[in-house]
């Protein structure tokens, strides 16, 4: 008998990754900006650096989210210079456009818009992405779209995952409800569209290659990710935002108290002395520029 499983399907487009960064999980995100901002700042500050942007320059932040690295790159390119921050997800968007209207920075602005297929001004000098470039359907397409809007000379500068293997910030929290709940997942496509679907750096290599990027460079940054004080502050930021929240809302409320003990215990194992839980963090940084 054949078996009735569905084979995974990669999905045709954005529209599904659209919906989630408009539903809950954009809530989440908008809801814990401070914490999220905290949990991946050493990233996005390793890219800020990399990406140096100049007083004057147009840059465009894709995926900008809550616009945390948006502010800072328009207070890099100061007034003779612009910032777009391109998102899909309202809720962080409204976020990020308060953030800006309270520093005052009229030289950033935010559009929403799928950042693959909208129309972006061309001569950019800067497209830089915080962890915001890795949910396209069609990432070849998607890069050769963004490659077009960059000026001859421009510079891509992003961070990305690397394996979830690497990343125990993830997958502690992760395994631990996994445990509570009996659940053994399938495996997992590493390919469709998601945090970590950059995690190979070859295929990023050749993505980016295909779509027309040269000096393409991947560069190793680790760090280790603060999850909270203690054990527990840890587990409650795992359950609200990241690839366990997920797990904790379809598995539904009834079984949050379970899970969260779970991973309380789990990460109170590997706690510091203070009771602080920090878990290794590891990203590509990638940079690449326009012939
Ligand atoms: C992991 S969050 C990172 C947000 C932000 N860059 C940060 O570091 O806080 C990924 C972001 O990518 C956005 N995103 C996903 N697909 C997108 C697309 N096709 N176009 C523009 N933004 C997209 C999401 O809405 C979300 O804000």
């Amino acid at each position: 008998m054949a078996d009735a499983t569905p084979e995974p399907t990669m999905p045709t487009d954005n529209a599904e990754q659209i919906a989630e960064w408009n539903g809950t999980l954009g809530q989440r995100w908008a809801e814990s900006q401070r914490e999220t901002d905290a949990v991946v700042a050493a990233f996005g500050e390793a890219a800020l650096q990399r990406a140096a942007a100049r007083p004057g320059e147009r840059v465009i932040d894709i995926g900008c989210g809550c616009g945390d690295t948006a502010l800072a790159l328009a207070r890099q390119v100061g007034e003779t210079g612009q910032v777009l921050g391109v998102d899909v997800s309202q809720p962080m968007l409204a976020v990020a456009r308060q953030r800006a209207a309270a520093a005052g920075l009229r030289q950033l602005r935010f559009d929403e818009a799928d950042a693959s297929v909208a129309p972006l001004a061309a001569g950019i000098d800067l497209l830089y992405s915080r962890f915001g470039v890795m949910f396209f359907a069609d990432p070849v397409a998607a890069f050769k779209h963004l490659h077009a809007a960059l000026r001859p000379g421009g510079r891509l500068v992003f961070v990305c995952w690397r394996a979830p293997r690497d990343n125990s910030w993830a997958m502690a929290p992760l395994v631990a409800a996994r445990k509570v709940l009996g659940i053994t997942p399938p495996p997992a496509d590493p390919l469709a569209p998601g945090p970590f679907a950059f995690a190979d750096g070859e295929r990023t290599r050749s993505i980016l290659a295909d779509a027309g990027f040269s000096g393409i460079d991947l560069q190793r940054v680790d760090a280790p990710i603060r999850l909270g004080a203690t054990a527990r502050e840890a587990a409650e930021g795992a359950v609200r935002v990241g690839p366990t929240a997920r797990l904790a809302r379809e598995a539904g409320p009834e079984h949050l108290p379970a899970i969260l003990q779970g991973i309380e215990r789990a990460l109170a194992a590997q706690a510091a002395s203070d009771g602080q839980v920090s878990l290794g963090g590891s990203t590509w940084l990638v940079s690449a520029s326009r012939p």
